[in-house]
């Protein structure tokens, strides 16, 4: 079944739900994902991926885990950095249309196939509110991570500022769904888009969440007005 959550009233799908529709959605998608994301990020989603691997902060050479990675460009900026990255996605569809030479694995970001403490980084970008769990999310990851390993998480957010949001909204609720919906050929996915950021946290929240499942030093920083944030931290 589609991702259909097209009215204001509409309730997001949880659990099990969430996860069927959201990967049926994101295969669906996938041919067309990157020319749509460089178009309704005005082109800045490249710029943010490489700030969320500089934000590592991890010497070359260091094992990367992308979750979520899509089509990998998150792995080709890790490859650019010197880092051996390996992608997991859980669509087949997104995976097919992945470009990249790092090694990609189909996988559930919570229950990640790596052993404990066996990876130096992870990476995730604008999955988080994707996930059915994202406490279970960040505990994963921080079983996954070597202590003194790092997590840098991209995600959306929305502008603090009255004026900045009101103008945000307008792109983000309005523009980005009428684009999506002729660029992408599927008007109900980036209806959802937009609507999908009421999962996450607020920043507070957020930052409070990394550091009750394990993380030190956790940073937030925005780019782009506030409508997009980086959380990093490193495992304790
Ligand atoms: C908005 S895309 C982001 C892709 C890529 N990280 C990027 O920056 O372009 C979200 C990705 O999260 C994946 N995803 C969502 N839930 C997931 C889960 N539970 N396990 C693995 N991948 C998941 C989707 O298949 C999709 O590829």
């Amino acid at each position: 079944m589609a991702v259909r959550a097209t009215r204001p009233d509409d309730a997001l799908p949880q659990g099990e739900r969430k996860y069927r529709e959201v990967q049926a959605m994101f295969d669906r998608i996938a041919p067309r994902y990157d020319h749509v994301n460089r178009v309704i990020s005005l082109g800045q989603d490249r710029r943010w991926r490489r700030r969320t691997v500089t934000a590592l902060q991890l010497a070359p050479g260091a094992c990367v885990l992308d979750v979520a990675c899509g089509t990998g460009d998150l792995c080709n900026d890790l490859a650019a950095a010197g880092h051996r990255p390996v992608g997991v996605d859980f669509s087949a569809g997104m995976l097919a249309a992945a470009h990249t030479r790092a090694p990609l694995v189909r996988g559930d970001a919570l229950h990640l196939p790596v052993p404990d403490g066996a990876v130096d980084g992870i990476v995730t970008g604008f999955a988080l509110r994707n996930f059915v769990d994202l406490e279970g999310f960040l505990l994963e990851c921080a079983r996954a991570l070597r202590p003194g390993g790092r997590l840098s998480a991209l995600d959306a957010a929305e502008p603090e500022h009255a004026l900045l949001r009101a103008g945000h909204d307008l792109w983000f609720r309005r523009i980005v769904p009428f684009v999506g919906g002729r660029l992408g050929h599927d008007a109900d996915a980036y209806h959802y888009l937009p609507r999908s950021t009421a999962y996450l946290p607020a920043p507070r929240d957020l930052v409070a969440l990394l550091e009750r499942v394990g993380f030190a030093a956790v940073g937030r920083v925005t780019f782009t007005a506030g409508a997009v944030q980086l959380l990093t931290g490193t495992r304790a």
